[in-house]
């Protein structure tokens, strides 16, 4: 356990834990997860959310040759030309970069996954992500809460629909992030963010907010 339920201090702790161990989680975990889940916000209250959870290990292996390929393709040569983002520096970019090197190659070995799904129709469009990522985000913290790690990846919809028919799902229904859920190798930290006052402004768009310009 973590120690600590307080809110703010889940919220600021709940950073990627991409090194994960193979151990299994109890069921009652889970479910603590999802219901965690089902609490969230969703557009009308219409619920057309759905979860795989997802244990067998041959479809997981099936959609990590594709996560891997994405890495191979895109977000490595990416990782490799870009400069560290805002509160971060060089070598904890580097590290980040090992990081989600490591969970690309280990993806399929996280002992469970939550497939954040929603039924959505044939055709979604961009707001629908609003009605399933309130979710996914009271399941990380809740994830966080009980000493587990996982890490929001969305990377699988690079390849949406080679995934999707790994994954089994119905053609009226799409993913829109992968948990991947276990036992974190390393430590808890804090998240690494620029300061508010490179994001927040006051009344006019560029003003400065001098409530947050210590932070
Ligand atoms: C929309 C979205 C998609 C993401 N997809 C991936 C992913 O596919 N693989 C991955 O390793 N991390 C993924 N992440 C995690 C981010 O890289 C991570 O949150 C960010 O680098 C900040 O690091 P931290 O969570 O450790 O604070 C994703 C995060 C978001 C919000």
């Amino acid at each position: 356990m973590t120690g600590s339920t307080d809110v703010f201090e889940i919220m600021a702790t709940t950073r990627s834990m991409r090194r994960l161990k193979p151990d299994p989680v109890p069921d009652d975990m889970i479910r603590k997860i999802l219901e965690a889940g089902l609490g969230a916000a969703n557009g009308g209250n219409t619920q057309k959310w759905r979860f795989l959870v997802l244990k067998e290990p041959t479809r997981k292996k099936a959609v990590q040759v594709w996560y891997k390929k994405a890495f191979d393709e895109w977000v490595g040569p990416r990782y490799a030309s870009s400069p560290p983002p805002p509160g971060s520096d060089p070598a904890r970019f580097a590290r980040q970069h090992g990081a989600v090197e490591y969970l690309t190659d280990h993806y399929h070995e996280a002992p469970v996954w939550i497939v954040a799904c929603l039924e959505d129709g044939p055709n979604p469009d961009r707001s629908q992500g609003a009605s399933i990522y309130p979710a996914v985000q009271n399941m990380l913290l809740a994830i966080r809460a009980l000493g587990l790690g996982s890490t929001l990846t969305t990377r699988h919809l690079r390849f949406e629909k080679e995934t999707e028919a790994a994954l089994g799902l119905p053609p009226n229904v799409h993913s829109y992030a992968i948990l991947p859920i276990g036992w974190p190798m390393g430590k808890f930290g804090p998240t690494g963010r620029g300061k508010l006052s490179e994001f927040v402004y006051l009344d006019n768009w560029g003003e400065a907010y001098p409530a947050v310009s210590e932070g």
